[in-house]
């Protein structure tokens, strides 16, 4: 995830802005810049890699400045690379960016017509040429930043400086994190509060809307658009640097958790339109007719993305009618798969870097495939080999365990089969329209979703101390069975197994006694009766049953001991926030036996070797 870090004061910026973005470190990041005055003149300097790159190449400029702003960039659109590293300039107007312009395209196609020349591949110059443009109209720094954001769609956090009007900081908000530090005689802004912790604790949390103004003598509050003045007070904040870097949250995994409904938000952020009843094929880097054209779906992953991809094959096969194969990939690339002609291969990779995942891209691409990776990772090299890319946007992971990036391929498999869908005149246009707006609505459910968290945390003290734990799931949830399991298994060392509820008798059963915790997953839908079947198998044999049901469902009641509700969504995005207690179970759990949820034993990150 990008970092912004910028500061007006007495001191020298430089160090104040290395310094800062080397807290921002732990979000990741591919390139880095800084932006000070020095005669007069704003100047830039950036690098791709890292800051300590940055930092080497000015060391013998001593330079001097007593604002500036400074920008780690986790690359979203176009690569990480020198020209596309914040800030960025038009004219003289400098600034960084965090977030995603939805309508950077049109936007950067109207400003060409009108002359403006880009430098960049990014979503983010479109904002600095509009700023500058109604500058040069006359209008001061204020009004102008204020003008430009009228046009501006999407998800932003910025700190602008302006050549003609030094001694100021303009930042804006809207569905990304900002904040301002005030301290004695020195004013910070930054993406997250560790950027500067060590200079001020006290902190001003800016709303959607809100901008603010930093000069030598303090900082205003208004509202962007309406003008209206805004007062605000700070807050001292007693976190440690360590919690602070994790939002407040003990671990990262939960604060990705927590991240879900902003991750699934900027997923969703200009990849279709209600209107059109359309995907923005363009996301997905392929033409309707490709789609028309797809007789046949492979879908390969490792780990949490293979469950992805499990639950892919019931999206696409039930909405678009295309046969589909799931593999795993360490399996795929030794099978000697058969790939007939019209085939699509479709890879599921947080990182891009998974080694067997790769091997499997390639092997596809050899057998003559065409391949579609879904991938969080910009340029990662999944990226760079599939002949398309969707990119879910979920922002940086950091735990082990992976959860925001799981439930963001979810969202974009979702988007990919109502594509193929439409191309195959399977979906009408309303219905089409039915399943964005609820897509819509996905992450205020999510975020309700969130909200068991302190009932789970109560499931968790109960059975912290068992030895198995069994997950089951039926249909589309039965892959949220195995996802439940394997994270419980990852982090807290217990072991635990998937199942589809319906094998249960084939095995499974004979491990039911007094001691085994069984987990159910019970939505409202066409498998309901049969998972309330199932969930009284267990209980006559003395399993302690917690089920997952819909909210407002009360025959699921006397069916179990605990009971977690769940918001009612549609049948494909059920998955979604159905994993949301079974990821704050394993997490709850893995704390309560003090194991190491961010780093869980012999596991790692992303697996680059076979
Ligand atoms: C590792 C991680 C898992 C992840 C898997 C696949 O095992 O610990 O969380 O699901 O790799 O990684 P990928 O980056 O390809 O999705």
């Amino acid at each position: 995830m990008c970092g912004i870090i910028g500061y007006i004061g007495k001191k020298n910026s430089i160090p104040v802005l290395i310094n800062g973005l080397k807290r921002l470190e732990y979000r990741g990041y591919d390139s880095a810049g800084i932006a000070f005055f020095r005669n007069d003149k704003i100047e830039v300097r950036r690098c791709a890699g890292k800051i300590r790159d940055l930092e080497a190449s000015i060391k013998n400029e001593n330079l001097k400045s007593v604002i500036g702003l400074g920008h780690t960039r986790w690359a979203t659109h176009g690569r990480p690379s020198e020209e596309n590293a914040h800030p960025h300039r038009a004219g003289g107007i400098v600034l960084v960016h965090n977030g995603i312009i939805e309508n950077y395209f049109e936007l950067r196609e109207e400003l060409k017509k009108k002359g403006h020349v880009f430098t960049s591949e990014t979503d983010t110059e479109v904002i600095c040429h509009l700023i500058n443009r109604y500058a040069q109209k006359g209008l001061g720094f204020e009004d102008a930043t204020r003008e430009a954001l009228k046009h501006v769609e999407g998800a932003y956090a910025v700190g602008i400086i302006n050549e003609k009007e030094p001694d100021k900081i303009i930042a804006v908000k809207k569905d990304s994190p900002l904040v301002v530090g005030t301290g004695d005689g020195e004013f910070f802004i930054a993406s997250d509060i560790p950027a500067f912790l060590k200079y001020t604790k006290n902190v001003v949390i800016l709303e959607n809307g809100d901008m603010a103004m930093l000069t030598h003598q303090g900082v205003s509050f208004s509202n962007v658009q309406t003008k209206k003045p805004l007062k605000k007070v700070p807050s001292k904040i007693s976190w440690s640097p360590s919690m602070a870097e994790k939002g407040g949250y003990k671990h990262f995994m939960l604060k990705e958790i927590f991240e879900q409904p902003r991750a699934i938000a900027d997923t969703i952020r200009g990849r279709f339109s209600v209107g059109k009843g359309e995907v923005n094929l363009d996301e997905f880097s392929m033409k309707e007719s490709a789609l028309k054209n797809l007789n046949k779906i492979f879908l390969v992953a490792c780990g949490t993305s293979w469950h992805s991809a499990l639950i892919g094959k019931y999206m696409i096969e039930d909405m678009a009618r295309v046969p589909c194969e799931v593999d795993i990939a360490s399996e795929f690339r030794y099978r000697k798969p058969f790939i007939p002609k019209g085939s699509l291969v479709i890879v599921i990779t947080q990182s891009g870097e998974t080694a067997d995942t790769l091997a499997a891209q390639k092997e596809s691409k050899k057998l003559g495939a065409r391949v579609l990776t879904i991938c969080n990772v910009v340029d990662s090299t999944s990226a760079r080999e599939a002949d398309s890319v969707f990119y879910t946007h979920s922002g940086p992971e950091i735990g082990v365990a992976s959860t925001k990036a799981f439930t963001t391929q979810l969202t974009g498999l979702y988007l990919f089969s109502i594509a193929l869908a439409k191309a195959k005149g399977k979906l009408h246009s309303r219905e089409v329209k039915k399943l964005f707006n609820e897509l819509l609505l996905l992450p205020e459910k999510v975020g309700k979703a969130l909200q068991c968290n302190s009932a789970v945390l109560k499931i968790a003290r109960k059975f912290c101390q068992v030895r198995d734990f069994l997950y089951l799931g039926r249909g589309i949830n039965y892959p949220i069975a195995l996802e439940g399991a394997l994270k419980l298994k990852e982090i807290s060392y217990i072991h635990a197994e998937g199942y589809p509820a319906g094998e249960m008798k084939h095995g499974p059963i004979a491990l039911i006694d007094n001691d085994m915790p069984v987990l159910a997953l019970a939505p409202d839908d066409n498998v309901f009766e049969k998972i309330i079947s199932n969930m009284e198998e267990v209980k006559s044999r003395g399993g302690k049953v917690i089920a997952v049901a819909t909210e407002g469902n009360t025959k699921v009641l006397s069916h179990a001991s605990h009971v977690l509700s769940m918001p009612k969504t549609n049948y494909y995005l059920t998955p979604i926030i159905f994993s949301i207690p079974l990821h704050l179970l394993a997490y709850h759990m893995a704390v309560l036996r003090k194991c190491n949820v961010d780093q869980p034993r012999n596991l790692a990150k992303s697996v680059t070797v076979e």
